[in-house]
Formats: C-alpha cells, structure tokens, sequence
C-alpha cells in the first residue's frame, strides 16, 4: 500500500459517520435515450477521482440490466446523471421501486430530471421533472441553507455559466426541502416552457433535498426506514464538473443521502454494500461483463477513473466487486469504515458510445 493510499484512507475514516460499517457502493446511472450532455465523460472521471476522499465506491454503468432486484440490492445508492427520455424498462422501474421500498437511496444529477417521464416513483424520488431552460448564459444561483452539507461550501450568491433549469411540478409538492434557488433577474429568461404545467414554486427551484421520499413507500416489511434523496440541476458543462466548489456541492450531496442510514453499509437494511458484516457485496460482478478499473490512489486523485477505459467492452479481466471493495474492520471496539483509495468500475452497456 503506497503511502498516499494510507494517507487517503485515513481521511475516508475520519470522515466516515460513526455509525458507517463498510464503503457505501453507488450506482451511477448515465445512460440516455434522447439528448445526450458531452460532459457525461468528465462527470465520471471527476467521481472516480473523488471518490476515494469521500470514501465511496462508485460502479458507472450505462447498462439497464443492471437494474434487477438482485443487482441492486447490492448497492447503497442510485445515482442518476444527465440522463434522457426512457432509460429503464418496466422491468428495470419496477426493481428500482423496490430498491426505493427497501431503504435505498437517490441522488440526481442535472438531466436526472429529464428521464423516466411516465413513472411516477422516479418522480417522488427526483422531485419535479425538467420542463425547460434558457440559453446556457450566466447566471446568479442563491444558497438558502448555509449548514445543509451539500451548500455549506458554496457562496451565497454563485455566480456562473449553466443551464437554469425549470421544472414541470413543485418539487416541495413531494416533500422537497429547497436549499439553492436561482436569482431570476440575473440572466435572461428567452426560452417558453413545453407545456401546461403546474408552477414550480417560488422561489424558483435549484437543488433541494428529500428526508422521506414517497418513492420509499410502502417500504418493505423489513425496511428500516426511506432512504433519502437529493437532486441538483447544476452539471450541465464540463467547466462545472471540474469546479472544485460543484464537485463538493454533488459529492456532500450524495454523502449526506447516504449518511441517512438506510442501508447496510450502516450496518442496517436490506440492501447495500454488507462486506463488513460479512454480507454478500457482489454486485457488479454478477453483472455480467464488467471491465473494472481500480485505481491506485493518488494525492492528486486524478488516476484510476475508469473513463479510460473507455471504448473497451471487453470482459472482466478481474472482478470490479472484489477489486472495488472496502474493507470493514474493528477499531477498539467501534465500526470503522477503511475504504480502499480510490476505486472506479465501469460496466459497459451495449452499444454505448462514450
Ligand atoms: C467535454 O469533455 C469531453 C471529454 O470528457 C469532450 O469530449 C467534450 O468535447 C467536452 N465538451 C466541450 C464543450 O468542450
Ligand atoms: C423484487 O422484489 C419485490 C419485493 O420483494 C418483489 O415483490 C418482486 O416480485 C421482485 N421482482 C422480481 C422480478 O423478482
Ligand atoms: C438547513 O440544514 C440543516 C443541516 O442539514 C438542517 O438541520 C436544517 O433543517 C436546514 N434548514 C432548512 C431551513 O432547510
Ligand atoms: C438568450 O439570451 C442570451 C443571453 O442574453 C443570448 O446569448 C442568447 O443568444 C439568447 N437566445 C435566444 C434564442 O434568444
Ligand atoms: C469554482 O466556482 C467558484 C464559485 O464560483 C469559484 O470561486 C472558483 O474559482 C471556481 N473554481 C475553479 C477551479 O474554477
Ligand atoms: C453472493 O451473490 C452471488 C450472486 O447472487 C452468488 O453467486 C454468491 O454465491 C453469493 N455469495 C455468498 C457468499 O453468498
């Protein structure tokens, strides 16, 4: 183990809840049916590089078969990125539903709203549907909350070149809490929304987030509890994935969803990564042809993003689940969560072009 490895892990301990028994595994959905962003590619390098920091493990994947009871239930989290139009079957909705009833958790990301327009769970979980945006301009994004994880390392008045997007529902209509909302005098607002759509609410909605979401309900007889949910608009270019201040925004995001304790890589639930209590972590690898990209850790946290490995759809030459996994271990007596470094994975899916 390099230095910078143990350097790394030692972060990704003291950051990690108490309660945290073993690396939270995520899921991260960027398949697209319709419009497809050009910064998918930078949107997965910069999670495999920040991954290890955060102390997450991070499976990408463009594959809608993963989508199975099965293959879910070994992960903590779903998250969605710049998704477009019909990127899971009813097959695929009906086992992320149950994910959702099992204590699974969401997060979404920019086009994440733009998806899945005719399932009603996706909805509870996302919390409002894009309608529209105006032209990519400058604009003034306002943080209401200065303590919430995913906005207390952003200014209060942002200010940069996105995508403003407006929504075809209230997401506080499904319980949303609202921490970043937009200041609409400061840029131009020269695009008409694509329906008849009830208001988005006001203050015009950014990114929020989401305790209980109805997606969860009826939880499963066994299910300790919803798992949480949180959304962004932000992340439609690349310029903002490679912001440090974005980058942290998705990532405590994320990590505050996870951080509810829904899963078992809190020692709880029905689903998620369980390796430290001894539990069935495969997931990925039971996935079929997975080309796994483990990354050594680095100080910079640049390597080991799987993006590279882009183009390959070769079968797995190793196994991402067991390369990927953390490892659980006890430390005087409480739970301490030691992942390895930096872990990226990338399952590819049929005819995907990246
Ligand atoms: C964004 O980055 C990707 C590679 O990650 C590149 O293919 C694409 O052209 C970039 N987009 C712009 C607008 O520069
Ligand atoms: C998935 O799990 C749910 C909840 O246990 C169950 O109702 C459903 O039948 C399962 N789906 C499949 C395809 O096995
Ligand atoms: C702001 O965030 C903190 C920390 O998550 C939370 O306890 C509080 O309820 C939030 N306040 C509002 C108004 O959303
Ligand atoms: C919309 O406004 C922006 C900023 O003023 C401008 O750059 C863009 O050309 C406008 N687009 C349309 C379609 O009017
Ligand atoms: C990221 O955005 C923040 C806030 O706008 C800005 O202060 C910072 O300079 C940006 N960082 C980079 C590396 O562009
Ligand atoms: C873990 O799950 C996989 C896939 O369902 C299965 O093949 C394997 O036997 C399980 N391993 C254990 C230790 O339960």
């Amino acid at each position: 183990m390099k230095l910078s490895t143990i350097a790394l892990t030692l972060i990704s301990t003291t950051l990690s809840a108490m309660a945290q028994q073993s690396t939270p595994r995520v899921l991260v959905y960027t398949a697209t049916a319709g419009y497809r962003h050009d910064s998918i590619p930078t949107a997965i390098q910069v999670l495999g590089g920040v991954a290890g920091q955060y102390g997450v493990e991070f499976v990408f994947s463009e594959d809608k078969s993963q989508f199975t009871n099965e293959t879910l239930s070994g992960f903590d989290g779903v998250m969605f990125i710049s998704n477009s139009e019909e990127v899971l079957d009813a097959t695929g909705q009906a086992a992320l539903q149950t994910f959702f009833q099992s204590g699974g958790v969401y997060t979404g990301v920019h086009a994440a709203s733009a998806c899945l327009f005719q399932d009603n769970t996706y909805l509870q979980a996302v919390g409002a549907y894009f309608d529209y945006h105006p032209t990519l301009q400058t604009a003034t994004f306002e943080r209401l909350n200065n303590s919430f994880p995913a906005t207390a390392n952003v200014p209060d008045r942002w200010t940069f070149q996105e995508e403003v997007y407006n929504f075809r529902s209230d997401p506080r209509d499904q319980g949303a809490v609202v921490i970043m909302t937009v200041d609409e005098s400061s840029y131009v607002n020269n695009a008409t929304s694509t329906g008849n759509y009830p208001s988005q609410g006001t203050p015009h909605p950014i990114a929020w987030y989401i305790e209980s979401p109805n997606s969860a309900q009826p939880l499963l007889p066994s299910a300790p509890k919803a798992g949480r949910s949180f959304y962004t608009s932000l992340g439609h270019t690349n310029e903002t994935w490679q912001n440090t201040t974005f980058q942290g925004h998705v990532m405590e995001g994320l990590m505050w969803a996870l951080g509810g304790a829904s899963t078992k890589a809190y020692g709880v639930g029905l689903v998620g990564n369980g390796a430290a209590s001894g539990g069935n972590a495969t997931s990925s690898a039971s996935a079929g042809s997975s080309a796994s990209a483990t990354g050594s850790s680095s100080a910079s946290g640049t390597a080991g993003t799987s993006s590279s490995a882009a183009g390959t759809s070769a079968p797995a030459s190793s196994n991402s689940a067991s390369s990927a996994k953390g490892s659980g271990q006890m430390v005087s007596g409480k739970v301490a969560a030691i992942g390895v470094g930096m872990v990226g994975a990338v399952v590819f899916g049929m005819g995907m072009v990246l």
